[in-house]
């Protein structure tokens, strides 16, 4: 039996040097005979960010394309949308009765931002996603689920949903899914602010997005938080800027950090900073041709995704009809 590998990827913002290093790179590794790897684009958990319209649709072929650019074979591994498929929003009412407000209000995406301005305004969608990711992972049996660390508290209620509608039902109905991380993801920080985590920012230069032309990636490594004190040396404590970068030109050339702050030894900042950026254009250069390419041809995108909701869609139809029926819904 083939072990099924499943994830998926919000069309929120658009895609960056962390997403890129942290895990999405790794995707298409996961493609090999041994495995079924199912891809799709979580559009229904976009929602709670209130995309315009056309925003959404960008976004959404966007990353279709993006997928296929970092090498994800669609011939032979789906690649789907999540509104594509209703069984996705119906599974996750039926788990709703499965899961209390007290697991929810522990989970820290919806917990940070309670904290923060209150539960009162959060909206229902950031309260109930993580029941919608547990759909999504338990209508097609996953086996192994690769997410980024901030996704691991939603694997392992996915899987705590799973047990108990199985307890309740007495049978193995529901597959209990492992989460993996990638092997080799890189914690990428802001550029700007290496104590945050790369996201996304308006107008600032601390995100490097893969979209970004050659001079705008150059210009924002060479405007990169550093330090006063003049060595390329891993030390995150007192050096969070230059670690950052050391552990970006890492992941990207698949050198250690030691051979790399030796090569750097006698470098200024500049000559670091330049290098950092070299390889990171070299490194996206090939996926940046591809992504232009696939992106000018909206049909071919829209195919894709077709093709990815005719393969999952009857399995997704039996998976929930068998639900159904041992529910008790007539
Ligand atoms: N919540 C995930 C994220 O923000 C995206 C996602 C939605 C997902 N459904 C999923 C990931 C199912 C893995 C499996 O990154």
């Amino acid at each position: 039996m083939k072990k099924r590998v499943l994830s998926g990827i919000k069309p929120t913002g658009d895609v960056h040097l962390g997403g890129y290093l942290g895990a999405m790179r790794e995707w298409p590794k996961y493609q090999s005979s041994e495995n079924e790897v199912f891809y799709f684009i979580a559009d229904l958990h976009a929602l709670n960010a209130r995309p315009t319209a056309s925003e959404l649709r960008t976004k959404t072929l966007d990353l279709v394309a993006w997928l296929l650019a970092l090498g994800i074979d669609s011939e032979r591994n789906p690649i789907y949308l999540q509104s594509q498929i209703p069984e996705h929003s119906e599974l996750c009412w039926l788990l709703n009765n499965f899961v209390t407000m007290g697991e929810l209000s522990r989970m820290t995406q919806y917990k940070d931002k309670a904290q923060k301005s209150g539960s009162e305004g959060q909206l229902v969608a950031l309260f109930t996603y993580p029941v919608l990711m547990a759909a999504d992972i338990l209508l097609y049996g996953a086996d192994e689920v690769p997410v980024g660390e901030d996704q691991t508290q939603h694997v392992e209620l996915t899987r705590d949903i799973a047990q108990r509608f199985n307890g309740i039902y007495g049978r193995e109905l529901l597959k209990l899914p492992k989460f993996t991380h990638p092997a080799h993801s890189a914690r990428v920080m802001m550029l700007d602010d290496p104590a945050r985590k790369m996201s996304k920012s308006e107008g600032g230069d601390g995100c490097v997005y893969l979209m970004d032309p050659q001079e705008v990636i150059d210009r924002k490594f060479s405007r990169a938080v550093t330090d006063s004190e003049g060595v390329v040396r891993f030390n995150k404590q007192d050096q969070p800027g230059v670690s950052n970068l050391l552990e970006i030109l890492a992941a990207v050339t698949g050198e250690t950090i030691e051979v790399l702050e030796q090569r750097f030894a006698g470098n200024g900042y500049g000559d670091f900073k330049k290098a950092v950026a070299e390889a990171v254009i070299e490194e996206l250069a090939p996926i940046q041709a591809e992504f232009a390419r696939l992106r000018k041809d909206e049909a071919y995108l829209l195919e894709v995704l077709t093709r990815g909701k005719d393969r999952v869609a009857s399995e997704a139809r039996e998976k929930l009809a068998e639900l159904k029926q041992v529910i008790g819904l007539v």
